[in-house]
């Protein structure tokens, strides 16, 4: 089946009317996708959420530096969340455990990947699909928190990479819904 016989386009504004966003980002977590269908890489996100920046429908996520998808997703200025049902779980969740910069995972992964018909590629799996474009990469400064548990999150990174997280902002450009999960 095709990207359009499987999944319907909806309003960014009726995502709520289908799904919890807190369990989403909280408990779903999310494929967080980039490159071009030749070769392109996913990672998973947790947190992060959707709403407007610049009055514009925008998703933001938190990354470590060293992801690779982060590094295509600046290259492409584009990229997809994908949210999975829970049969794909444990898939889903392999994606996070090795990065792609030095490992096949996109190959060994069992989901299948689909080209949406504004070229970002996503899986067939996915019950919801949020296409976007790249508006910010900014680095919060944990000089800039208040609270002692928003530093500590900020400076984690710091650690291991020598930088701390980077926020990511999307225009959300397209939203698509799993033609089962349609109400
Ligand atoms: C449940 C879960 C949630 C994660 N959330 C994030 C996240 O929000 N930001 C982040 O940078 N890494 C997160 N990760 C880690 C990345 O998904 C993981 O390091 C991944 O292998 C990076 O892949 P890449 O280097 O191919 O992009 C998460 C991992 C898991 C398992």
């Amino acid at each position: 089946m095709n990207f359009e016989q499987l999944f319907n386009q909806i309003s960014p504004d009726d995502i709520c009317d289908h799904f919890n966003i807190f369990e989403l980002v909280g408990k779903d977590f999310y494929a967080i996708t980039a490159g071009n269908k030749d070769h392109y890489n996913s990672m998973i996100g947790s947190g992060g959420g959707f709403g407007l920046f610049f009055k514009k429908p925008t998703t933001w996520c938190l990354f470590r530096k060293d992801r690779y998808t982060l590094e295509l997703i600046q290259k492409e200025q584009a990229y997809t969340l994908s949210f999975f049902p829970n049969e794909y779980k444990e898939q889903m969740l392999f994606l996070g455990r090795k990065s792609g910069r030095d490992s096949k995972k996109m190959k060994e992964v069992q989901l299948t990947g689909i080209q949406s018909p504004s070229g970002n590629m996503t899986f067939k799996e996915s019950k919801l699909i949020i296409e976007c474009t790249l508006t910010a990469i900014t680095t919060p400064n944990p000089n800039d928190f208040y609270s002692q548990e928003s530093k500590d999150y900020i400076d984690e990174a710091y650690k291991d990479v020598n930088d701390y997280r980077s926020l990511v902002f999307g225009l959300i450009t397209h939203v698509w819904i799993k033609k089962d999960n349609d109400k």
